[in-house]
């Protein structure tokens, strides 16, 4: 897919300081491939979108927020580093207004698993259809197993999976492409995310030992996790 993983330092480019990012948005940032417009659900701060446009992985970016302060500060980032022409703020709820293309990465960080599925559900509703090719790079917070669930059911498949660890906590993020295609992913590959369990990315002995100790918690009550929990050894 190209561009994917690049090492995401902040610097200079064109004598503006490039916006440093957190290490969890550097593992996303490191998951955007090379595309046209990069669209960034939920900018707040717009750092990311920044990032993308001063380092030349996309031509332009759409950034939206559903609240008007977040949208005004990416915007103020955007003029500082004379980036507005190429780039546009919204105040939207997600996608809405959004004319999707293929050649776009749409990028949803920092948010709830739930809240991902919903915005992408609604898009999935209101526009005519999805473009085939068409990127996605999430990041969500939590309820991965409803995302991942969410992601094979409406034919997005995952092509690369991710660990952060920033600040003692561990991220994931999910590089997935629209296909159209649903297919099939077992219990745990649901939970866990079926590329890193295959290729055990960075971080994966400490983030699985962090996830034992999850659904450790959550097996009490949900008989999924206890089933998981059993085959453990499995899956290192
Ligand atoms: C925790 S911040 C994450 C910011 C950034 N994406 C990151 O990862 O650092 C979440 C942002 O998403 C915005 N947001 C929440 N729900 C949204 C929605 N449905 N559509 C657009 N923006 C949303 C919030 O206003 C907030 O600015």
């Amino acid at each position: 897919m190209g561009n994917t993983d690049v090492v995401a330092l902040g610097g200079r480019e064109e004598g503006r300081a490039v916006p440093d990012l957190p290490l969890r948005l550097q593992t996303v940032a490191g998951l955007i491939p090379s595309c046209g417009t990069v669209v960034d659900v939920g900018s707040d701060h717009g750092k990311l979108g920044a990032w993308c446009l001063m380092k030349k992985v996309c031509k332009s970016v759409i950034a939206t927020d559903i609240h008007a302060l977040p949208a005004r500060r990416t915007e103020e980032l955007f003029t500082s580093l004379g980036l507005s022409g190429k780039s546009s703020v919204q105040v939207t709820d997600g996608l809405c207004g959004i004319a999707l293309k293929e050649d776009m990465t749409i990028v949803i960080a920092g948010m709830g698993g739930l809240e991902v599925c919903k915005i992408l559900r609604s898009a999935m509703a209101e526009k005519e259809e999805i473009p085939s090719g068409m990127k996605l790079v999430l990041q969500p917070q939590r309820s991965f197993y409803e995302v991942r669930s969410f992601l094979c059911e409406s034919g997005f498949s995952i092509r690369k999976e991710r660990i952060a660890k920033d600040r003692g906590r561990y991220y994931v993020v999910i590089l997935c492409e629209f296909t159209g295609k649903t297919y099939e992913i077992s219990e745990p590959e649901r939970f866990l995310g079926p590329l890193i369990l295959k290729e055990k990315p960075e971080y994966f002995d400490e983030y699985m030992a962090h996830q034992k100790e999850v659904m450790g918690k959550r097996a009490l009550g949900d008989p999924r996790c206890a089933a998981i929990l059993n085959d453990w050894e499995k899956w290192l």
